[in-house]
């Protein structure tokens, strides 16, 4: 293993340690150093260079210049790997249609489904690397990923193969996640209750048997699946040793807040429509609120969550992509920072730990990654920008100067700061 110096650090952000949540929600927690030793893929020091250097003349050094240093983020939301395109409804939309429309005349999810069915497992492996790298480009190192568009046993393990060959090609991490419960396929639509039986007695124990999941999500909203039905999946999941995430109250209200928190969800996500009680059960429980800013600016919906309201009753907030084809394509959780601090009211402190170390929690990865901690994983983003606030002021260019993945500098970009 290589082992490598950053020095000249001119922030080091995310000392630890996750949660960040009431009164260490906004904290600027710095490490005060100007240079960190990075050894066998870990983080192993900070200090003074030159003390750092001392017996070290062989190891690389990069010379951050006064650039800030950030955990490598960490996106614990996005539907990745699925074949096909959905400009066409894309376009629609800016005619006037909305996503629930074309969801329920057939298109939206359902239009993914068709293609990812089509699609071989190499056509996918393929398009899912070029978003993987992407994602890289922008400082991601950690993402989930979630299966959601076969809809039938072999087209969801197909999906989760391709995750789990691209999470050991590429230098990112993938947490698996199992979401056969996303849609309701049309040759089911009258016989619900069948495809929930398939989920829960085909889908999930072939999962298990293969291990290509981790976590299994359900979509609870109005046109996906009923409070009844996603209880049983979670039941079911639960029983089979996956832990849970849950998509709630994107569109419509429906209860699968406290049903998640009852099921012990390490994250429930969306929350654009969640009701005042809903936020006191989340502060109150260990449950991550994953917003998805990019989602509600994306369908231009205008309901954003209510991310202060959460963030002052306590919750742990975390902020994430939702890549997918259909409700929002951006690949990059860097670039949605700027938007959502002025949409969400967030701070950069807050959505800078909404994507490292409350990320990792929900993925619960808080004691490997999310942090810059002696012993984490060497997982760094060195930005060209001179503090968190600096970089989610600048919106929408990906400002990575470098990409270190367990130790590696895996990706350069050598913009100097303006
Ligand atoms: O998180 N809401 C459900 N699932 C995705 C959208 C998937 C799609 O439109 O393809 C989401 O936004
Ligand atoms: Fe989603």
């Amino acid at each position: 293993m290589s082992d490598l110096i950053i020095k000249n650090v001119g922030q080091f952000f995310g000392k630890g340690s996750a949660p960040y949540r009431g009164e260490t929600a906004d904290k600027v927690d710095i490490v005060e150093a100007d240079a960190v030793l990075l050894e066998d893929g870990a983080v192993s020091a900070f200090g003074d260079f030159d003390d750092l250097a001392e017996g070290k003349r062989d190891t690389e050094v990069i010379d951050a210049s006064g650039r800030l240093v950030t955990p490598g983020f960490v996106d614990c939301h996005t539907h990745a790997v699925f074949g096909g395109s959905r400009a066409d409804e894309f376009v629609m939309r800016t005619r006037g249609a909305s996503y629930l429309e074309i969801f329920e005349a057939g298109g939206g999810i359902l239009s993914s489904v068709r293609a990812t069915r089509e699609a071989s497992e190499e056509e996918l492996y393929e398009s899912g690397r070029r978003r993987l790298v992407i994602m890289i480009t922008h400082g991601t190192t950690t993402i989930e990923v979630k299966s959601g568009y076969g809809l039938d046993t072999e087209t969801e393990l197909k999906q989760l193969r391709v995750a789990r060959r691209l999470a050991d090609d590429l230098p990112l991490d993938i947490v698996p996640t199992f979401i056969g419960a996303h849609a309701v396929p049309p040759d089911y639509k009258d016989e619900r209750d069948m495809y929930v039986s398939l989920v829960c007695e085909e889908m999930i124990p072939a999962i298990t048997e293969e291990d290509l999941a981790e976590y299994c999500d359900v979509f609870c909203d109005r046109g996906a699946f009923t409070i009844e039905e996603t209880e049983r999946i979670l039941k079911a999941a639960v029983d089979a040793g996956l832990k849970i995430r849950v998509h709630a109250d994107e569109f419509e209200s429906l209860g699968a807040v406290p049903l998640a928190v009852e099921y012990g969800a390490a994250s429930v996500d969306h929350l654009a429509v969640i009701i005042d009680d809903d936020i006191e059960t989340l502060a109150e429980s260990d449950a991550v609120a994953t917003l998805l800013p990019g989602t509600t600016i994306y369908l231009g919906s205008g309901h954003f969550a209510p991310a202060r309201k959460m963030l002052d009753a306590g919750c742990i907030v975390a902020v994430a992509s939702d890549l997918n084809p259909g409700s929002c394509t951006a690949a990059s959780v860097r670039t949605v920072l700027s938007p959502a601090a002025v949409n969400l009211g967030m701070t950069p402190a807050e959505l800078i730990h909404g994507c490292t170390a409350n990320a990792a929690f929900s993925l619960d990865q808080a004691d490997a990654i999310g942090t810059l901690e002696i012993g984490k994983k060497a997982d760094l983003c060195i930005w060209n920008a001179t503090d968190v606030n600096d970089l989610v002021y600048r919106w929408a260019d990906p400002r990575v100067y470098a990409v270190i993945k367990e130790g590696y500098v895996i990706y350069r970009d050598e913009i100097s700061i303006e």
